[in-house]
Parts: C-alpha cells; sequence; structure tokens
C-alpha cells in the first residue's frame, strides 16, 4: 500500500527513484509520481495507473540529484493525476509525499487553511499547505515541518524538499513504515529496504514522531523536541536476487515453488545441533504461563492463525480464540486472566493488528508477533518475535507465507507441549521433511492442475470450497486465493453447513471443489459433495493418498493427518494462479489489492 522512495546524492535521481518505485508495486497501487529538485526547481511528473506509464512521462533530459517518488493507493479521492503524489503547497515551495491517512485533516483543514484553495482530494495536501502557512509566520522550514508533524493525528510517513534547499530531504512518520538508507556520498529514503537495496544494503530505522533531515553527506534524527539522537545504522537481511522473478513469468509461481525451500529453512533455523527444538526461552515462559491464547490476523494470516489453534489446543492443550484483526478492536471478547496475544503477519506492518496490538499492550499483555520481517513495526512493539524464514514474499497473493506460518505454528506448539511436559507422538521436524517432499511432488504437477483450472474454472462466475474439519480452514484460504486473484466470486464453506442455505446458490455447472484429507470426515465430505452434484454441481475432490476414491481429480502424497493443510493448499493456489492466468489477470497485481495493508 503506497510506497515512497526519495534520493539526494551526487548522481541522477531518476533511475533510484524509478527503480525503487518499480520494487515497492508490488505494495499495490493506482498511481505514481516523482518530484525532481535541480536548478530550475521543482519537476513534477504523475500518472495515473502504472510505472511503467511514469517512466514514459518523465522527461529524460531533466537531471536532478534530489527527489522523491510515490505510489498511490487511493484513499482520499479517486486514483486520478490530480490526486497523485508529490503534492505541492500552493506556492510552489514545498513538495511532499506521504504514506497512510491523516485522520484529522478535516479539523486542520478548517483551523488552519480556510483561505487555501485545495488542489486534491487528498488528506495529503493538508499538511504540505500546512508547512507552508507556518513558513509564513516563522521563516523556517524545520520549524514549520515540526510544527506540522506535532498537530498530525493518524499515521504517515513522509519525505519532503524544499525548493530552496537543495541539501535536505525532510523526513518523519508515525505508525507507516520509512527508512533511511546510507550510501558513500548519497543518501535515500524508503518505505521497504527492498525499493534501495541496488544501492545500499546499509540502513537506519526512523521511530515514530521522529525528524530526520537527510542531508548528500550525513543524516540526523531528531526528537520533535529537536534532541538529536543517536543511532547505529542495520544490514538488511534481504538478498537482491530473492526480489527478482528470474525465469518464472510471475513472482507468485516463483513463490509457490519455493515453499519445499521454506519448509527446509525452518526446520533448520528451529533446531539446534543436538536435533532439539530452538526457540525463545522467553517465548516458552509465555506460553506456558498463558492460560488462553487470543491469535490476532487478517485475511490469509487468519486462515494460518485457524490451523494454529488446532495445533496449539490439541498439542500443547491451550485454549485459543482466532480473531479478525479489524473487529478485534471494537468487539474486544471477555479476556482470560493470563492471556498471551499471538500477532501473525507476513509483512508486519498491517494496520489493523498493530491497532490490536497497541490496545493491548496498553493493557498490559504479552504480546508474540510470527512475522516475515523481523525489524518491522509489529515485530518491534511485540514482546517476542518468530521469524518465518520465507524470504521477500512480492505477489500480493500470500503463499509460502501462509505455509511459513503454519510450519512454525506447529513448532510453537509442540515446544510449548513439551515444555509442559506433555507426551507427544509427533516429532514436527520429521514431519515438515515430509511435507516438504509432498510440496515438490505437488509443485510438479502443474500441467495436471492447470488442467483442472481448464475444467472446472475457465468460463465460471463463481466456485464454492468445501471441508470439514482442518479442510475447513483450507478452503477458506482456497477460495481467498481464487476470488482474489482470478476475480471469481468464490466462497469457503464447511461442507455440513452447505445444506443450511448456501446450497440454494448450486445450479448446473456450478464449480464446487472439495477437500477429503482428513479420515474421520472422509464419509461424510463426500456425502456432501453428493448432494451438491445431485444438484448439478460440477465438483472435484482433493483427497490424499489413503483416502482416495476413483473419482477423485487430484489425490496429494500422505502427510502427517495435522499437517494437511500444508500439502492441500498448494494445488489450491496453483489452481488459482492458473484459472487468473487464462482469464487474462495481473496475477502479481491484482486489482484494488496491497500487498502490505498500512492503513485501517
Ligand atoms: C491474501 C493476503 C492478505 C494478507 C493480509 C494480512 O493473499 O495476502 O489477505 O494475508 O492482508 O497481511 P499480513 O500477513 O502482512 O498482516
Amino acid at each position: 500500500m503506497c510506497g515512497i522512495v526519495g534520493y539526494i546524492g551526487q548522481q541522477d535521481s531518476k533511475e533510484v527513484l524509478l527503480t525503487g518505485l518499480e520494487k515497492l508495486e508490488y505494495r499495490g497501487y493506482d498511481s505514481a509520481g516523482i518530484a525532481l529538485l535541480n536548478q530550475d526547481g521543482v519537476n513534477l511528473f504523475k500518472v495515473k495507473g502504472r510505472i511503467a506509464a511514469l517512466k514514459e512521462e518523465v522527461d529524460q533530459d531533466v537531471h536532478a540529484t534530489m527527489g522523491i517518488g510515490h505510489t498511490r493507493w487511493a484513499t482520499h479521492g479517486e486514483p486520478s493525476v490530480d490526486n497523485a503524489h508529490p503534492h505541492q503547497s500552493t506556492s510552489g515551495r514545498f513538495t511532499l509525499v506521504h504514506n497512510g491517512v491523516i485522520e484529522n485533516y478535516q479539523d486542520l483543514k478548517r483551523e488552519y487553511l480556510q483561505d487555501v484553495t485545495f488542489k486534491s482530494e487528498t488528506d495529503t495536501e493538508v499538511v504540505v499547505q500546512l508547512i507552508e502557512k507556518f513558513y509564513q509566520t516563522n521563516q523556517d522550514t524545520l520549524a514549520s515541518f515540526r510544527q506540522t508533524m506535532e498537530l498530525l493525528k493518524g499515521s504517515y510517513a513522509i519525505a519532503m524538499i524544499d525548493n530552496e534547499d537543495s541539501d535536505t530531504l525532510y523526513v518523519s512518520k508515525n505508525k507507516s513504515p520509512l527508512l533511511v538508507g546510507l550510501g558513500n556520498d548519497f543518501n535515500v529514503v524508503a518505505s521497504d529496504a527492498m525499493a534501495t537495496l541496488k544501492v545500499t544494503d546499509q540502513y537506519l530505522e526512523i521511530h515514530d514522531k521522529e525528524i530526520v533531515i537527510v542531508n548528500r553527506e550525513s543524516v540526523t534524527i531528531q526528537k520533535l523536541d529537536g534532541t538529536v539522537l543517536e543511532r547505529s545504522p542495520y544490514t538488511a537481511q534481504i538478498d537482491a536476487s530473492d526480489i527478482e522473478k528470474g525465469t518464472y513469468p510471475h513472482f507468485m509461481l516463483k513463490e509457490i515453488d519455493e515453499q519445499p525451500i521454506v519448509m527446509r529453512k525452518i526446520i533448520k533455523e528451529y533446531q539446534n545441533d543436538n536435533n532439539e527444538l530452538k526457540l525463545d526461552e522467553n517465548i516458552r515462559t509465555a506460553m506456558k504461563a498463558a492460560d488462553r491464547i487470543y491469535i490476532i490476523a487478517a485475511g490469509t494470516s487468519y486462515h494460518a492463525g485457524l490451523v494454529g489453534k488446532e495445533f496449539i489446543e490439541k498439542l500443547a492443550k491451550i485454549p485459543v480464540e482466532v480473531h479478525v484483526a479489524s473487529e478485534f478492536s471494537y468487539n474486544m471478547p471477555l479476556l482470560s486472566e493470563k492471556p498471551l496475544f499471538i500477532f501473525i503477519s507476513q509483512s508486519g506492518e498491517t494496520a489493523d493488528s498493530r491497532a490490536v496490538l497497541v490496545s493491548i499492550k496498553e493493557m498490559g499483555h504479552p504480546a508474540l508477533t510470527i512475522t516475515n520481517v523481523p525489524g518491522s513495526t509489529l515485530s518491534r512493539e511485540a514482546d517476542y518475535t518468530l521469524h518465518l524464514y520465507a524470504g521477500p514474499e512480492i505477489a500480493v497473493a500470500s503463499t509460502k507465507a501462509y505455509t511459513a506460518q503454519i510450519a512454525v505454528l506447529a513448532i510453537l506448539a509442540v515446544d510449548t507441549a513439551r515444555a509442559k511436559g506433555l507426551e507427544l507422538d509427533f516429532d514436527p521436524m520429521q514431519e515438515l521433511a515430509i511435507v516438504a517432499n509432498a510440496m515438490d511432488v505437488l509443485t510438479a504437477q502443474k500441467e495436471e492442475i492447470e488442467q483442472l483450472a481448464t475444467d472446472y474454472l475457465a468460463t465460471s462466475r463463481n466456485a464454492f470450497f468445501i471441508g470439514r474439519s482442518a479442510d475447513y480452514n483450507v478452503a477458506l484460504e482456497g477460495s481467498l486465493k481464487l476470488k482474489e486473484i482470478s476475480y471469481i466470486q468464490a466462497e469457503g464453506f464447511a461442507g455440513g453447513e452447505l445444506k443450511h442455505g448456501t446450497i440454494a446458490l448450486i445450479e448446473k455447472g456450478t464449480p464446487v471443489i472439495a477437500l477429503a484429507t482428513q479420515e474421520n470426515v472422509n464419509y461424510s465430505i463426500r456425502g456432501n459433495v453428493q448432494e451438491v452434484v445431485a444438484r448439478g454441481a460440477n465438483a472435484m475432490i482433493v483427497s490424499m493418498k489413503g483416502l482416495e476414491q476413483d473419482d477423485d481429480a487430484f489425490v496429494l502424497p500422505k502427510v502427517h493427518e495435522l499437517l494437511t493443510p500444508l500439502a492441500s493448499v498448494v494445488p489450491l493456489q496453483l489452481l488459482a494462479y492458473y484459472a487468473a492466468l487464462h482469464r487474462g489477470c495481473d496475477v502479481d497485481k491484482p486489482r484494488n489489492l496491497a500487498k502490505s495493508v498500512t492503513v485501517e
């Protein structure tokens, strides 16, 4: 969701800005722009649409050693050139890009900016106009920038140029991610290190409500009151090749294929030389102390949480509630006496989850974040972090992060069970190794799955995914994958629930994808399939070796019953991928979606 790149140095900034914005495309956006400052002043280029269009719009003859760029995911005002960033103050002196949502922008407009004519419908323009308004009185850019930041409520990451000062980028953030990257004779600003990895791997974290003055040769971090802070840089742990597609046509396909590698990486990282589970002792203590666990997450991560609930309850014998983050804050259940909160988030930046984290920390409860990005906001603000080791996930549709989340939750559940002295007949590392081999087999069956996508989903407007017990959780994820990238209206249902209403939607040819990987419900889910077939559905069954029947469309290799979601989700991911591909959809960047959802 929205991305920022800034550059100040000796070279022409266009290349760094445009390449950086391309690297941020995965976050989701609908318009883009850059501002370049040179001896002629600020040169502004903005488009509705993709970076490819922006590249054509930018005048290649404009050279500037300083600039800011932005990808916008519309919140206030439709996607348009007027609403695209960068935004400028009325005089044109200040130019600014912003991620996030300024919650009090209407109040600020009313109180300070009654006489200003606005050029856009955005909350962002209020920020840049305010800076100019304060400048008219104090004639000091830094003071005006600071005064404005003090007034803002909500989430923001901001980079600003003053066209009278070609040696400073003014930067600040609150709740939205932003980093400063350090180079020789240059510095950069980015929402995500991936944007600028090509030019530096040295980064400085910016904390909420800090102001950063970025010059060519130096970076100064200040508190809002002006106190200067010292901070050491860190080296970004991302390999530049991890964020390239290589020979793959899409990141999603690459990331589906990477799942067996990720399983093996998790096995390696969570095991010591004596083959014992390797987890932070503090996490072990926190898990043991909890009388109830509250898992908070959104979308695919929420679906992983549903699978994790089963692990923790069955293996570690601790009751678990799984909550959609955006609902939890407004409808908080009665909490137990010793709750432990687990936040599951690929990006570690999801605003809905963060809102819950902030409120439960205020209540004094402990929190563990399970994330793919250890330096992310949710990771920094929780007491403990478990890393997914999945490598950057670029496709908007989450695949390898989902399976990594489930694998880490299985390890956590077993570790807790052992710490509690419970006897288990389940070796997670051995079973995950079997899963990794099964994933190798599954990802090699692309042609077969592509054919199923053609047979079942080529022309359908809607589709149903059904399952019982653990399969129901995967049905939810399978349907989310299909709808988000192919735009086929898809729903996941508990097999037994269809007859209580939804079966009314089944008509001739309606695709129904049924999962049958659980022995105790194998016959009942097949009964549900018969019910829909009797009403004309075009049903396919995905079963597991040992439970299969002759007409099953696809049979998964056998894995431990608890871990079946790790195998059954793979053909569903591929089914969604091929359905989207055949419909000509933009697989990696589906419409209206953002990878990192940093607004509530
Ligand atoms: C779907 C998808 C989203 C995310 C959700 C939470 O494929 O990726 O549903 O799972 O936006 O994001 P994270 O996990 O980053 O908190």
